[in-house]
């Protein structure tokens, strides 16, 4: 059975106006950097949500294969411009396509959606199998250490966008639990129309130690772990190559 990720992403209201909440996504500049300084020519995009990435590598000529288990974010992907030039999948790394890329990619803090220790070898089990010898996998989490909720829980809570073809969508923010490892939280959204739809999302913190124990109990060796250069002091960039 595929994941059931939460209502942000599954559900078709709140995939809509992903991308909108979402920033300027100078977040990807640095994996574009990294595609082309280990020379990828196929990528698999694991969590590719509404596609940001993906379709900006394959309008770099890049072969990419986007993974991603919910449907609604998949939907949005599929109608970007250059979106006919990736290869698509709904499923999650229990069921990735056999494609020897030559770099996988967790992008926007999804390495944090596994919760539980078995969901996340299972991710990197599933994308181990899934690189050619050689091939490298890069993926970024949030230092625990950096107490990022704290941040969020001290912002406005309310964002309001307007969203093209929809109108004014506001969003709430409400910090739910801290029960470290994990941190959860709610948005909710009030659309033009008067309808409200709510997400509640739970992330796992993990600690530096613990992601390089398991990216070598699941057949990885590290390469690097670095900042995020538009996040500094706040991310963890691992970088681990599937043995040749
Ligand atoms: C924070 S979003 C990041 C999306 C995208 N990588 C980006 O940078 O915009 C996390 C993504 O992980 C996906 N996800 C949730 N559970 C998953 C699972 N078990 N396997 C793979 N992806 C999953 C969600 O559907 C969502 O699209």
């Amino acid at each position: 059975m595929v994941a059931v990720p939460d209502a942000l992403f599954a559900h078709p209201r709140l995939a809509a106006v992903y991308d909108a909440f979402d920033g300027d996504r100078a977040d990807l500049d640095a994996y574009l950097r990294l595609v082309e300084g280990v020379g990828a020519r196929h990528v698999l995009d694991l969590g590719c949500g509404t596609g940001s990435l993906a379709v900006l590598l394959a309008g770099r000529g890049i072969r990419v294969t986007a993974v991603d288990p919910a449907a609604a974010s998949l939907a949005i992907a599929r109608a970007k411009p250059g979106a006919e030039q990736v290869d698509w999948h709904h499923g999650d790394a229990t069921s990735l396509p056999d494609t020897a890329a030559d770099l996988a990619l967790m992008t926007g803090n999804a390495a944090q959606v596994f919760r539980t220790d078995d969901d996340w070898h299972t991710a990197l089990r599933g994308l181990h199998n899934a690189l050619r010898p050689g091939g490298r996998l890069a993926f970024e989490t949030r230092q625990p250490a950096y107490r990022a909720w704290e941040e969020w829980a001290a912002e406005p809570p309310v964002t309001v966008r307007d969203v093209p073809g929809i109108g004014a969508v506001e969003q709430r923010f409400e910090l739910t639990g801290v029960a470290l490892p994990y941190v959860s939280f709610r948005f909710t959204y009030t659309f033009p129309d008067g309808a409200v739809v709510g997400s509640d999302s739970t992330l796992r913190f993990r600690d530096r130690a613990e992601v390089e124990h398991s990216l070598a109990a699941c057949g990885f060796e590290l390469l690097d772990v670095r900042d995020a250069p538009d996040r500094p002091g706040r991310e963890y960039v691992f970088l681990a190559a599937r043995p040749g």
